[in-house]
């Protein structure tokens, strides 16, 4: 379950001093997943990465590069934001749904690997004259995830080769002397675990086809517990299964493959949260409802507006009241579908929480929000702006990592009319 690692204390102190919304991340936790990433059992090596889409702030890159995790990229933007936090070119892989040859030049050669997610992508990657290295990401045929838009395997899915095309592509690999190094799958996050091992088989058989690939990616997905009812993959146990895979493969092909999977919720989501202030309580009269409305919303997180998703919430007073109350959770933007408790299953059917009675003034802190909440927002809207980022240190000292951004930033590529 997420971790409530923020007491009233804390949370009035970073308010007091930064504001609200504000999202807070714990590095101690942070720390300890990247510990359990990092023991992930294998054979004959292992490089886990950091889907760093998951949370691309500066601060949280800098601290997985400390504990020795590389880089999953998704566009050649992130290829550029990763250097800047400090990781060279070998650190990172890149799988991405859009490759612009111009934008992709300048990494041919640079160490990146590349990981070709379509045919056109094989043939634009050795067309920029790159031969060696080569990575290809695989559509196993199987996916799971959360919810159907976070699967990204199977017949309906655009992510990666079909696996029904290995002879037709390892064909074309050989006619023009293209090494593959890797094979890589990425079926989904916060699928099922069972499901993920029999991707992770199919993406070894499709590995044998490959006779130069040394490297296996098996891509992230993990899932985690946000909320009591909810359970966490168990990564030893998944690990122990490709162990166990890898060792068959190798008494199979005599081929001794290196291991990668790239988490990113895994890593950060139950480590990260949103310090909200209650902007205003109110009703709807005696057959309506009770509302909590945040300042903050879906222009800071948007899982629960995009997905339904259920974030845990805690409210932080100094002196609780004894009285409870149920009420419905919004966001400050201007339309219904900034709803933050939607009924699970939908992103639009009102559903209440119950907490201690709230006052406007109160803090509320929305957990598990840690991955895909900061960086995936709908930043600007309404034109609030983007908020500030805060690390709680392993002393217990909140350091900014992100300042709030100004009016000015929100509107400084803007032109005026003649
Ligand atoms: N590798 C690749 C190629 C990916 O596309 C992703 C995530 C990952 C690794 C990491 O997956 P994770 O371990 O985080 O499940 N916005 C959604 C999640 C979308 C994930 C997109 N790709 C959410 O809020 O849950």
């Amino acid at each position: 379950m997420a971790h409530q690692f923020i007491n009233y204390r804390q949370a009035h102190a970073i308010a007091s001093e930064w504001g609200t919304p504000v999202y807070v991340y714990d590095q101690k936790l942070l720390e300890s997943l990247a510990d359990e990433v990092l023991a992930f059992p294998n054979p004959f090596g292992y490089t886990p990465r950091y889907a760093m889409k998951a949370c691309p702030t500066r601060a949280i890159l800098q601290l997985f590069h400390n504990k020795g995790i590389h880089i999953d990229a998704s566009s050649t933007w992130e290829i550029e934001r990763a250097l800047k936090a400090g990781y060279t070119p070998e650190m990172i892989s890149l799988s991405a749904q859009e490759l612009k040859a111009d934008e992709l030049k300048p990494w041919i050669e640079s160490g990146v690997t590349i990981n070709a997610c379509s045919f056109a992508q094989l043939k634009m990657i050795v067309e920029l004259g790159q031969k060696n290295h080569i990575g290809l990401r695989w559509n196993p045929g199987v996916g799971s995830g959360g919810t159907t838009k976070t699967n990204v395997g199977g017949p309906s899915s655009s992510f990666g080769i079909w696996n029904g095309y290995v002879d037709e592509i390892r064909a074309w690999v050989d006619a023009n002397g293209v090494i593959v190094e890797k094979i890589h799958s990425h079926i989904g996050s916060g699928g099922e675990v069972e499901v993920w091992k029999q991707a992770a088989k199919l993406t070894l058989n499709i590995a044998e086809s490959f006779p130069t690939a040394t490297k296996v990616d098996l891509g992230g997905g993990f899932k985690v517990a946000r909320n009591p009812d909810e359970s966490y993959a168990d990564l030893h146990d998944t690990g122990q299964t490709i162990h166990q895979a890898l060792i068959e493969f190798k008494e199979k092909t005599g081929r001794e493959i290196h291991l990668e999977i790239e988490p990113g919720t895994y890593l950060i989501a139950n480590a990260g949260a949103l310090l909200c202030s209650v902007n205003d309580v109110m009703d709807t009269g005696k057959d309506g409802y009770q509302f909590i409305k945040l300042d903050a919303g879906m222009n800071d997180i948007l899982r629960p507006t995009l997905y339904g998703a259920q974030q845990p919430m805690h409210v932080l007073q100094e002196n609780p009241p004894t009285n409870e109350s149920d009420y419905v959770i919004v966001g400050h933007c201007c339309e219904s579908g900034d709803l933050l408790s939607p009924a699970p299953g939908t992103n639009d059917e009102l559903f209440t929480r119950r907490f201690p009675e709230v006052a406007i003034g109160d803090y509320l802190v929305i957990g598990g929000a840690g991955a895909y909440c900061s960086g995936m927002s709908a930043k600007n809207y309404n034109s609030f702006p983007e908020v500030a980022e805060v690390l709680i240190d392993p002393e217990g000292q909140p350091k900014l990592i992100r300042k709030r951004q100004t009016l000015d930033q929100i509107v400084q590529n803007e032109l005026s009319l003649a």
